[in-house]
């Protein structure tokens, strides 16, 4: 096995609380003049450059800032179709309520398994030239058993990270008999789909008539507890509502969106912390013209956070982290390294994963290379490509 040192790194961010000799201000674990040894696709050794044990073979990655891959935790990649126009009219003061899920829904089962598979792929490849190297994809644009499972089939050839959604919405051939529909999600749709799946989600959203309940809602989510799959909750996006409360209750792994908190829901958040991260996705208050989320109070009040794109085609058709960085600082009060840090650390800690978020011995060698000198240009030059995910020869994260 070849063991490759990557050194030439200006300032790398490790993430790493324990590093010995690091910079640990504001908790990123900074090396400056530092090399990585990768092996196998996994770390072996990071430390300062001069250091850097002998390795077969040596790459300079010429002064730039290596930090840890984006870890983006909440993604509806697996559709076909577009909605620009629903775009346009947002921006001309439409509401966005959920509706028009089902002209993706259209689009998506129209497609053939090949079309569907090079747009995921596409779109994958979009996010590691963007400096992601884990993405969480989510069904939900299938709505039936057939293209459920076949949505999970194809996400799951791109990530291990894969939820069913089924709980997107309610499909308007059972708008009328809803718990016809549930019934469905938790039977047969979650035996078909559970084999290609990780996590569950649900669309909790009392403000949507397209979207579920709080008892539709726990019913889903009970049912996939019961399947071993692991718990996700959209909630708190169009207005206030029970959807927080509730995956505090049901000890889910994340949820997400978070656009609007009471008092109390930042506090059953904070006092789950360990429990249940709040995943914040400012693409989506970008792309419908909704208020941003204030990440100060949640951090100052102790709740751990993610940050995550959401890309989809309705609320967000934005696949960069880069991107959701630059809003999270602007518009929500984090500071850079804060900021960072939730895209890495805390969106892998909402998908219980050790390996990835942090760059340490043992860990993947997942490593987002920056075309600058330190982390900070990642804000300071918003909205120029710095970032990309380095490539180690075809050994990516799947
Ligand atoms: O996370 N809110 C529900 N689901 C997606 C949007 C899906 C769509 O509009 O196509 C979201 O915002
Ligand atoms: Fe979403």
């Amino acid at each position: 096995m070849t063991a490759t040192v990557f050194a030439g790194i200006s300032e790398l961010v490790t993430g790493d609380e324990l590093l010995e000799g690091a910079d640990h201000s504001e908790h990123l674990g900074r090396l400056r003049d530092a090399a990585v040894v990768v092996q196998n696709g996994f770390v072996e050794w990071v430390g300062p450059a001069a250091q850097a044990p002998p390795a077969d073979e040596h790459q300079d990655v010429g002064g730039r800032a290596v930090i840890p891959g984006f870890v983006d935790s909440h993604s509806h990649l697996v559709f076909a179709g577009d909605r620009s126009q629903e775009f346009a009219a947002r921006m001309s003061g439409i509401r966005y309520d959920g509706g028009g899920i089902v002209t993706s829904v259209d689009a998506t089962r129209a497609a053939s398994d090949d079309e569907l598979r090079a747009l995921v792929g596409a779109r994958v490849a979009e996010m590691r030239a963007q400096g992601t190297t884990t993405v969480e994809i989510k069904s939900g644009y299938g709505l039936n058993v057939q293209d459920e499972a076949r949505s999970l089939r194809i996400a799951a050839e791109f990530t291990s990270e894969t939820t069913f959604l089924g709980a997107h919405v309610v499909p308007p051939d059972f708008s009328d008999r809803r718990s016809e529909y549930v019934d469905l999600i938790i039977g047969e749709m979650l035996s078909a789909c559970a084999p290609h799946a990780r996590w569950i989600d649900v669309f909790c959203e009392p403000h949507s008539v397209h979207a579920f309940t709080e008892d539709e809602a726990r019913v889903v989510l009970s049912a996939g507890r019961d399947a071993g799959l692991g718990l996700r909750v959209h909630a708190n996006q169009l207005g206030h509502g029970p959807g927080v409360r509730l995956a505090v209750e049901m000890g889910a792994a994340s949820v997400d969106h978070c656009t609007y908190l009471s008092t109390d829901d930042v506090e059953q958040l904070a006092a789950a912390a360990d429990t249940t991260v709040a995943t914040l996705l400012p693409g989506v208050e970008f792309s419908t013209r909704s208020p941003y989320p204030d990440a100060r109070r949640l951090l100052d009040a102790g709740v751990t956070i993610a940050l995550a794109s959401d890309c989809n085609p309705g609320t967000c058709y934005s696949s960069s982290i880069p991107f959701v960085l630059a809003l999270a600082v602007r518009e929500m009060n984090l500071t850079p390294a804060e900021a960072l840090q939730a895209a890495t650390f805390g969106s892998a800690k909402s998908l219980w994963r050790k390996d990835i978020g942090v760059i340490r011995a043992g860990n993947r060698a997942d490593l987002t290379v920056l075309d600058a000198p330190s982390y900070l240009h990642l804000f300071y030059r918003a909205g120029v490509p710095i970032a990309s995910a380095l490539d180690l020869g075809g050994r990516h994260e799947r």
